[in-house]
């Protein structure tokens, strides 16, 4: 949720900011802007519209070293180049990731001094709030500023009297900086700095980083010198690349048997038993040394509470039927947004797992530290290495997904569904709930379903001709039982988000108390019956739905014996034992999704109003 760089060094500041800016665009895109040093002034450029927008308005007509930029996703005020950032009073010059809540008490005050902003942002009167506070020494005006200011933010700041500086200060909202022999750089994510750097550090939060060419100092905000812990990431730019891919989504769904073995193998323990007579048979149990989760974890409580927001929050409602079914435990999956309002009851014997992909969501982030606040035991399934949700739990499984830049999550959900399989096997053997053998059994089928995953990517000219169909419909609905059920509201907000066709996620048994009035001649019906357990019931509700003229996309296995009568097109799953299901049935819906929006001729990776990474609450 709207994307920081600042550079200050030796290359073309400008061309650092624009391509930065580019990279970090799947964080919010509805403007951009610049602001740079250039003959000891301080430049702003700004534009309406994406990244490319605002290159061709800077291109050549900025000679600069230090600079900062931004792409934004508006929160308060419209999309207009007057709203756009950076925002300047006096001397300061600032971007904002975050909503500053106090800003208008703050607007108030700052009127009786002069000072009257001209955007409708919270940002300028953060600007104006560090310029009233500025008596010449940068640090005392931050840390005062900072002491006044509620809610979330990282700012990157330059005042007009220290050229080829850059002021940096976060609280709730990430910032990353790096240090190189071209000079120093910061962005609110990793992405933006691959080109320059592995190497990095994340900015603790009220603690003011310094940027000039020479290296960055961090202090405290009393001005104690701290130093920063290093954090390398193990991807290349190519991970972050479409690589021959015509959008991040596409790529990123190829990427899953990739990144599902990542997540996977490390944790999987290789075991060999003997037998009696001397021969030796190997397996596999999950295991979770390396990420320094003890069992304990495990066995030490009696209820698991999941919060999470969007597609992370489905994964969880996957991880809730595993749980319950190995463990016969209570689970259940707040919505992280919802989690605090709720009054959440946790103690010591609750295990909260939160998931995010970026483990920056404001939310999943604030559902955490009520979590910890109230003695609970906290472990996180999180992508992005040293990111805030995994900084604060008490254990993190960190998926291996590499990075994601579609705004759609693809790779990462799955992923998320695989840090849920492994810690379900875990945490049942842990607590004796099943043997080691039927734990092996299950290990070995997971590590299978990276194949039929693979496998499952053949689909697609089949799910390419189908996604013709749905290009022109205005609704549509997604059915399926048990695991079913869970992802099809996966399914649902994947086909959603890109192709803004409205569609919703029903329990199957349920459509008949309300839904069905909805089922037309001609309305698709994505019906996913991949669980034998309920096929004959699944099978019902198709018939419910046929009955009122439904077209019937059905997806289930080549066993399954259904009327041909019964559907218009059917999608055979590669084989997968009923359990695993979601991994192959999750990247069927992804590609329907995906072309379907691509058919429909729209911005797949960017879907209009969304965020990658919503930091704000
Ligand atoms: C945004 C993204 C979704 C994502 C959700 C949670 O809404 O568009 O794709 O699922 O945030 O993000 P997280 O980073 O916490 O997984």
């Amino acid at each position: 949720m709207c994307g920081i760089i600042g550079f200050t060094g030796y290359l073309d500041a400008s061309e650092v900011l624009i391509s930065g800016l580019s990279a970090l665009e799947y964080r919010g895109y509805d403007s951009a802007g610049i602001a740079c040093f250039e003959d000891g002034q301080i430049a702003v450029r700004k534009s309406v519209g994406k990244v490319a927008m605002l290159a061709d308005k800077v291109s050549g007509t900025l000679h600069s070293f230090c600079g900062i930029g931004h792409t934004r996703w508006a929160t308060h005020g419209g999309v207009s180049e007057v709203n756009a950032h950076p925002h300047s009073c006096g001397r300061v010059t600032l971007i904002h990731n975050g909503i500053i809540e106090n800003y208008h008490e703050l607007a108030g005050e700052l009127a009786a001094t002069g000072r009257i902003p001209v955007s409708q942002t919270d940002s300028e009167i953060a600007a104006m709030l560090i310029d009233s506070l500025y008596e010449g020494n940068p640090r005392d005006a931050i840390a005062k500023a900072a002491s006044r200011l509620e809610g979330a933010y990282a700012f990157c700041i330059l005042f007009s009297d220290i050229p080829e500086t850059i002021y940096c200060i976060r609280k709730g909202s990430p910032l990353v900086a790096c240090h190189t022999e071209d000079g120093s750089l910061v962005a609110s994510d990793m992405v933006a700095l691959l080109r320059y750097s592995k190497d990095y550090f994340v900015l603790p939060e009220d603690q003011i980083a310094v940027l000039s060419r020479h290296g960055i100092e961090v202090t405290e905000l009393d001005g104690t010198v701290v130093t920063p812990v290093m954090l390398h990431v193990t991807w290349d730019m190519s991970a972050a690349q479409k690589n021959g891919f015509k959008h991040y989504m596409l790529k990123e769904i190829h990427e899953q048997p990739e990144s599902l073995r990542r997540t996977i193998t490390p944790r999987t323990m290789r075991c060999v038993y003997r037998h009696d007579d001397g021969s030796c048979a190997e397996y596999y149990l999950p295991d979770f040394t390396a990420d320094k989760i003890p069992d304990s974890v495990f066995q030490d409580v009696n209820r698991v509470v999941i919060a999470a927001c969007g597609t992370a929050m489905h994964a969880g409602l996957m991880g809730r039927i595993l749980f319950e079914r190995l463990l016969r435990i209570p689970v259940t999956v707040s919505i992280a947004s919802e989690f605090r309002y709720e009054n959440p009851i946790l103690d010591e014997t609750t295990l909260v797992i939160t998931v995010s992909q970026s483990g920056e969501t404001a939310d999943t982030l604030a559902a955490l530290r009520l979590s910890r606040e109230r003695g609970a035991k906290t472990l996180s399934i999180v992508n992005v290495k040293g990111s805030s949700i995994a900084r604060e739990s008490d254990y993190v499984l960190y998926t291996h997904a590499g990075p994601e830049i579609a705004v759609a999550s693809t790779k990462a959900y799955t992923a998320q569904l695989a840090a849920f399989y492994l810690i379900a096997f875990r945490f049942a053997l842990a607590r004796g709930a099943i043997k080691a053998e039927v734990c092996a059994s299950m290990t070995e089928q997971l590590l299978s379903t990276i194949h039929s995953v693979d496998d499952t990517l053949l689909l697609k000219n089949q799910l390419k001709d189908i996604s013709r169909h749905l290009v022109t419909a205005s609704n549509l609905f997604f059915i399926g039982r048990s695991l079913d059920y869970a992802l099809s509201c996966e399914g649902s907000i994947k086909l959603k988000e890109i192709t803004y066709i409205h569609s919703e996620a029903y329990a199957a048994g349920e459509l008949k108390h309300g839904t069905l009035s909805l089922i037309t001649e001609g309305i698709p019906v994505i019906a996913l019956a991949t669980q034998s357990d309920v096929l004959s019931k699944m099978i019902s509700n198709v018939k419910e739905v046929r009955a009122r003229g439904a077209m019937v996309i059905l997806i289930t296995k080549k066993e399954a014996v259904v009327e041909e009568s019964l559907y218009d097109y059917r999608v055979d799953l590669p084989d997968t034992p009923d359990l695993y299901a979601p991994f192959t049935a999750a990247v069927v819906l992804q590609l329907l999704a995906y072309y379907t929006s691509s058919y429909r001729g729209l911005d797949v990776d960017q879907p209009r109003n969304l965020a990658k990474s919503v930091t704000v609450e």
